[in-house]
């Protein structure tokens, strides 16, 4: 299946009764075993800046990092949907917004992601019209964290939900094929859910509250033990298993040292 046809899929799922799974990747093995899994869709997030390239928060990826991952997650050749998140200051205009999208999707993107929603309507129109399905992301923008003074909740009050609606309906006129709602109180989210044509795919939004939801690959895997989100629910506990693995070589290696008289097994 083509991209824009994997996206019409997924935006075809809004009222379906079949939520939308989402996970997050950054390399080929985890591309390949979350697709074996049976994901619907691999979002190349710019969360790689904290949770594989030890930065402190998305504003410090470039357009080249995030396509040597797209790059890499392509290479599983998924039949999920890859979607390559624009990093910061990648979609200024309309024009360069089309530009790094065509980047990401000749490194192996079928979907572009952006965060924002009024002011980002004319790229996202931009986007869709080269050819590029977009999802949108609306609620906490963590490329926005430094601005805003850290990770806060969204939609606490009447002004903030309208304005968020008014965003998400900028999106859908612009054409988005769904929306990420990044945490977003569950009451509005799912309001944002009822109002909303396309689907809204949370984290961070509570339990049943979107159309589906995405989770940050480490988050569900316990394999970045440092920061878990409050909201994460952990299905593996990998930092432990990954440590008692690397304890047990160390053991095996030290535990014995090669004899220094070695006679020579061919001598001439
Ligand atoms: O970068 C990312 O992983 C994301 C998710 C948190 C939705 O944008």
């Amino acid at each position: 299946m083509s991209g824009p046809d994997k996206a019409a899929a997924i935006a075809a799922r809004k009222n379906s009764g079949a939520p939308v799974t989402m996970l997050t990747a950054y390399d080929y093995p985890a591309a390949r075993l979350f697709d074996e899994a049976g994901i619907d869709a691999l979002l190349v997030g710019d969360s790689l800046g904290m949770v594989v390239l030890g930065y402190p928060d998305t504003t410090h990826v470039t357009l080249e990092q995030m396509i040597h991952h797209v790059a890499a997650v392509a290479r599983a050749k998924p039949r999920a949907l890859v979607i390559g998140d624009l990093s910061i200051g990648t979609y200024p205009d309309p024009a360069t917004a089309v530009a790094n999208a065509r980047k990401l999707v000749a490194a192996g993107a079928e979907a572009v992601k952006l965060e924002g929603g009024l002011r980002q309507a004319d790229k996202v129109r931009a986007i869709v019209h080269a050819g590029i399905p977009v999802c949108g992301h609306l609620g906490m923008l963590p490329q926005r964290v430094l601005e805003e003074g850290g990770y806060k909740k969204k939609g606490k009050t009447p002004e903030q939900s309208a304005d968020l609606l008014e965003g998400a309906l900028a999106l859908v006129d612009a054409g988005v094929f769904a929306i990420v709602l990044e945490s977003v109180i569950p009451a509005t989210a799912a309001w944002l859910t009822s109002q909303l044509p396309v689907p809204t795919i949370g984290i961070g939004c509570g339990e049943h509250t979107c159309d589906g939801e995405v989770a940050v690959a480490t988050d569900l895997l316990g394999s970045y033990p440092w920061f878990v989100p409050p909201f994460a629910k952990p299905e593996a506990n990998l930092a432990p298993q990954i440590r008692d693995a690397a304890k047990a070589y160390i053991q095996r290696v030290s535990a014995k040292a090669p004899s220094p008289q070695t006679p020579n097994p061919a001598p001439e």
